[in-house]
């Protein structure tokens, strides 16, 4: 019998990997000229917890994201945000603060590697303007 295939989200330290991956992402988001402008709430929270239940769902964890949110379609809900280069580049900033906090005995370089080109793929399939 094989096993089954452990997913990124447990290999890289589940729950609280992905906490700390969001609340270290959302204290450089508050402080960014660029990205945090663009938030219409003043309270991060409720941002900060969409994003943890999207990134664990994305990686093989929990499936909270969709229970609550319904399929993700994630350009349509940035449509509302003016996404350039300038901002796509400040949202990456942050997100690498964040993968560079976690541990690397928790996220190795492998790991590391992969969440960095996804965040990579992902923020530039964000922008929804030339400038
Ligand atoms: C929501 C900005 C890229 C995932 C938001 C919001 C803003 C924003 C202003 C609304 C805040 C809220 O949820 O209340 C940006 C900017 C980006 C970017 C400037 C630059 C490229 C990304 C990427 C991902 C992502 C690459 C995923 C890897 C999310 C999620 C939400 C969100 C999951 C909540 C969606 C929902 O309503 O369920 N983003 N974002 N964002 N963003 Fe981004």
């Amino acid at each position: 019998m094989t096993e089954p295939q452990q997913t990124f989200y447990d290999a890289v330290g589940g729950a609280d990997t992905f906490h700390k991956l969001t609340a270290k992402f959302y204290e450089e988001v508050a402080k960014d000229e660029i990205v945090r402008p663009l938030y219409p709430e003043e309270d991060l929270g409720p941002a900060e917890r969409r994003m943890r239940m999207f990134l664990e769902q994305y990686w093989g964890g929990p499936r909270t994201y969709s229970d609550e949110r319904g399929h993700p379609r994630l350009r349509m809900r940035h449509s509302p945000f003016r996404i350039g280069p300038m901002e796509r580049d400040a949202w990456l900033r942050c997100m690498y603060v964040a993968i560079d906090s976690i541990d690397r005995s928790v996220l190795d370089d492998a790991h590391r590697a992969q969440l960095v080109d996804y965040m990579d793929m992902a923020a530039n399939s964000m922008v929804n303007s030339p400038i």
